[in-house]
This record gives C-alpha cells, structure tokens and sequence, in this order.
C-alpha cells in the first residue's frame, strides 16, 4: 500500500524506530542507497518560505541518486490557476515523489489522494513531521533512548511544531510536557490522538501554564518562534503575551543539568531564546539542521520502497 508522511502519527511506533534507525545507517554511510537512482526527480514544492527544508531535501536527493526539482508555489497558482487534484496528478506524472510546504493540511491530504506517489509534509500550519524525525534522530544521539526521556516544549504550543512535538513524542515513548499560555495549547484533536497513542508507548502529555514546571528536570527543553508564518499580523500580541516563556538562561537552569536544547530555526534571538542559550553549550540546534538531510532521505527511502 502507498505510504505517505503527512503528519506524525502517519508512522506506528515500530515504523517510527525503523526510519529513525535508518537515518542513524544513513548519517553514517550516506551513499549506500540509491533509491532514487537514474536519476529520479522528486518534486519540492512550496508555497511559503523555506532554506533547511530546501537544501536539506535538494542535497539529501542528490545523495539517493535522484533529481530536485523545486516548483515555486505562487508561480504555479496552484489551487487558483487549477485545483490541487490536478496539480496533483501532474506532479505525480512527473515525479517519484512531493514534497509540499503549504498553508493547509486538507490540501496535503488533497494531493496524497490525487498524486499516485508518496507525498510528503515539508510543513503545513498544523504539523512539520519531517523537523519531528531530525530531532527524534537528534535526541537519540545525545539523550541515547527516546522512550522515557521527559521533554519541555516552551511557547506557542499551538504551532506546528507543539502539535507535532506531543504526537511524534508520544509515538516514542517520551514524556512531553507543553509550557504554552491559555489557548496556545496543541489542538485538542491532536492531544486526543497523542494521549492515545501515549497509552500504548507508555508516554505522556502534560500541559503547563508556568514555564518552570514544563521545565523543571526535562532533559530536552524545546522551543519554536512565536510567529509562525502566517501570523505575522499578530505578532505583536504575540510577543507580550509569550514574553513569560522565554528559554532564557534561568529558565533552563530548572532543567536536569546536561539537557538539551533545541530549535528548529529559524530563531529570534532575545525573544523566544537567548542568545546565550541558543549559542551555549547545552544547544544541539545545528545537528538538528544537520539531521534534516538523514531523517528526510531515511523517510523518502523508506516511503520509496512501499511505493
Ligand atoms: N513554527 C514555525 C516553524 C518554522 C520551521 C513556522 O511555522 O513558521
């Protein structure tokens, strides 16, 4: 059956520890497989900003033996110049495999519907599944186990990266907890899933309004900006409101002493996270960009041979 990565929960906890085990064989022989050998093209379409999402998957293709080819959304007026159904099987004529960053998770889903070949979200408002499997990777080298480790995401835990952090965290086991004001919780059908899915790894997901108890002996402290794109009309609200959550120095002391820390960039130094902290010696933020190309070329593998 094809397979597709639009959101975290897309993977069953085993398929998560194959591909995350994959990215780790990948990382450390990174021209072994060739998948996408010929070269095949994969599509890497976006309809909003992006540089990791970009190069990662540009380098990470070239190292399958396959072709990028990058679509700019807006040129292409997808979903207005024509519907998403029939980008979707023109892309799919073309390519082994889309990428797509855009607005809307239901016209992701739109295109894995319409497609024929695996589609795969490069980030939508609701989920960024592939940031997900490069800090799981991430979190497997410094931490060593996933299942069990308690981690802190602090800020706007309603973004993309809260939602994915608490379904992902909870398909491996980790304790997560979500240091987020009211009403920037993760969505409420998504922490509905996660605890379900928790139930069965022997995770858990916590929410916190204070800061220092999201915090208190996490040994993966996380956070994101607090303008996500799209928001950027709110962004002044934003940033008064979330001003308590800042991972400052003496918000990470509450840590356990070695965690982590980690951002998927880009980061607003001064406003979510400091610059020392971001610049410290606890901050893994560029093997998190590092693992982008792995994990990513591990899942396109990984959906490639289920094609
Ligand atoms: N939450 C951020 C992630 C950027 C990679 C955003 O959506 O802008």
């Amino acid at each position: 059956m094809m397979r597709h990565l639009l959101a975290d929960d897309d993977l069953t906890p085993a398929e998560q520890a194959e591909v995350l085990d994959l990215a780790a064989a990948i990382k450390a022989d990174p021209f072994a497989l060739r998948p996408l050998e010929g070269p095949r093209t994969v599509a890497l379409v976006f309809d909003r900003p992006t540089l990791r999402t970009q190069v990662s998957f540009s380098a990470g293709i070239a190292e399958l033996g396959g072709h990028a080819m990058a679509v700019d959304g807006g040129l292409a007026a997808m979903g207005e110049r024509e519907s998403f159904e029939d980008v979707a099987r023109v892309l799919g004529r073309q390519a082994a495999a889309v990428v797509w960053r855009t607005a809307h998770q239901a016209d992701l889903v739109t295109m894995a519907e319409h497609a024929g070949v695996p589609v795969v979200n490069a980030l939508t408002d609701e989920f960024h599944p592939c940031q997900l499997l490069a800090d799981l990777q991430t979190v497997r080298e410094h931490v060593g186990t996933l299942a069990g480790t308690r981690v802190a995401f602090v800020g706007d835990g309603a973004c993309n990266m809260g939602n994915s952090w608490v379904l992902a965290g909870a398909t491996a086991g980790m304790h997560v907890a979500v240091g987020a004001p009211e009403g920037y919780e993760p969505d409420a059908a998504v922490l509905a899933r996660a605890g379900e899915i928790a139930s069965r790894t022997g995770g858990s997901i916590t929410l916190e309004r204070d800061p220092v108890a999201a915090v208190t002996d996490a040994a993966v402290v996380v956070t994101d900006t607090w303008v996500s794109m799209g928001r950027e009309e709110e962004a002044a609200d934003r940033l008064r409101l979330f001003t308590p959550y800042s991972l400052t120095a003496g918000l990470l002391a509450h840590a356990a002493p070695d965690a982590i820390v980690m951002h998927c960039l880009p980061a607003y130094r001064g406003t979510e996270i400091d610059a020392a902290v971001i610049d410290g010696a606890q901050s893994v933020v560029w093997d998190e960009a590092e693992n982008r190309r792995h994990a990513q070329k591990a899942i396109l593998t990984w959906l490639l041979e289920r094609a």
